[in-house]
């Protein structure tokens, strides 16, 4: 299946969802809004590149559980955005929820985002017992043992001098569990032998790490047009980040050292079973910034 129809499907899900809910229109239309605006839907298309890399055909009910991934990071967005959190202004290239719609409908959006993705999983036509554990896990790496923790870590580290070793945490939680979710989710939905779960979900982290640690680096190097977002922000929030602690060279080396590792672990994977890296090692690639090979 080609990038553009995995796309649409994820997209298709979110809108279907939100079809039959119109109890209160402007709430749809918030959500609406931060959804189309786009973004590069790394989490879903990592999802569904895996169950295509074991050679799974792709189901509507995997479009369901991709489509609720993206539901959480969006609602994660529109509620990092807001004044009490980052306070930006543009996200996805456009003005953030809280400038388009207020606070008020922002904050609610981002509430809406959340609790639905779980309905959105428990719509899919999958066994019980998968479903359970692919909600759980969602609700794990979401909420207070995921993200919304590393959010409040985040937030308490502004200001602060942070080691290495708490700002990885941080990076873990904010941002890493929602990335591992696929790698752990596609080990779910094929019910993999375990020593195959355990190679993925250390992609996973792996790969979480490096992607925030990429968000760091383009903080301070990319401009608006590239990001979609006012750039050089955590300098000014005074957040702890790669690039402050490492420099950007060392924030760049770090990268591609976690990058390495995720390709290194594929080809373990590749090694035991069947399995068709190529689209996942090529979603990997671009996330090298100077776009270098493995090193
Ligand atoms: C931005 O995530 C926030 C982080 C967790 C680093 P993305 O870079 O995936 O944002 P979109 O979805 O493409 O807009
Ligand atoms: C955001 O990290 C992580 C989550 C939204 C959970 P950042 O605050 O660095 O993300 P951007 O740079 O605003 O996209
Ligand atoms: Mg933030
Ligand atoms: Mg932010
Ligand atoms: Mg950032």
């Amino acid at each position: 299946m080609i990038l553009e129809e995995k796309l649409q499907g994820v997209e298709k899900e979110i809108e279907g969802f939100y079809e039959a809910k119109q109890i209160a229109p402007r709430l749809v239309e918030s959500i609406l809004y931060s959804v189309r605006a786009g973004g590069k839907r790394i989490r879903p298309l990592l999802l569904l590149e895996l169950l295509e890399a074991f050679h799974a055909p792709i189901l509507e009910a995997h479009f369901q559980v991709a489509a609720a991934l993206e539901m959480i990071h969006t609602g994660s967005l529109i509620h990092d955005d807001l004044p009490a959190m980052d306070n930006d202004d543009y996200r996805r290239g456009q003005l953030t929820n809280h400038k388009k719609f207020g606070e008020d409908l922002a904050i609610l959006a981002g509430d809406s985002l959340f609790l639905d993705a779980f309905g959105c999983v428990a719509e899919a036509d999958l066994p019980a017992s998968i479903q359970v554990q692919l909600i759980a896990l969602l609700s794990d790496a979401s909420g207070t043992a995921g993200m919304v923790a590393g959010q409040v870590l985040d937030m308490e580290g502004e200001g602060a001098s942070l080691t290495l070793d708490q700002l990885q945490v941080i990076h873990a939680n904010k941002t890493g569990r929602l990335l591992a979710y696929p790698f752990q989710a596609a080990g779910i939905l094929l019910e993999l032998e375990p020593a195959v779960a355990t190679l993925l979900e250390e992609i996973g982290i792996h790969l979480g790490l490096a992607f925030q640690i990429r968000d760091d680096i383009l903080d301070v190097t990319a401009d608006f047009a590239s990001l979609g977002k006012t750039p050089q922000k955590d300098l000014h929030a005074e957040k702890s980040t790669y690039p402050a602690l490492l420099g950007l060279d060392g924030a760049q080396a770090y990268l591609d050292r976690e990058l390495d590792a995720c390709e290194d672990l594929l080809d373990h994977i590749s090694n035991q079973v069947s399995f068709e890296g190529t689209g996942i090692k090529n979603i990997i690639e671009r996330l090298r910034i100077h776009g270098q090979g493995k090193s």
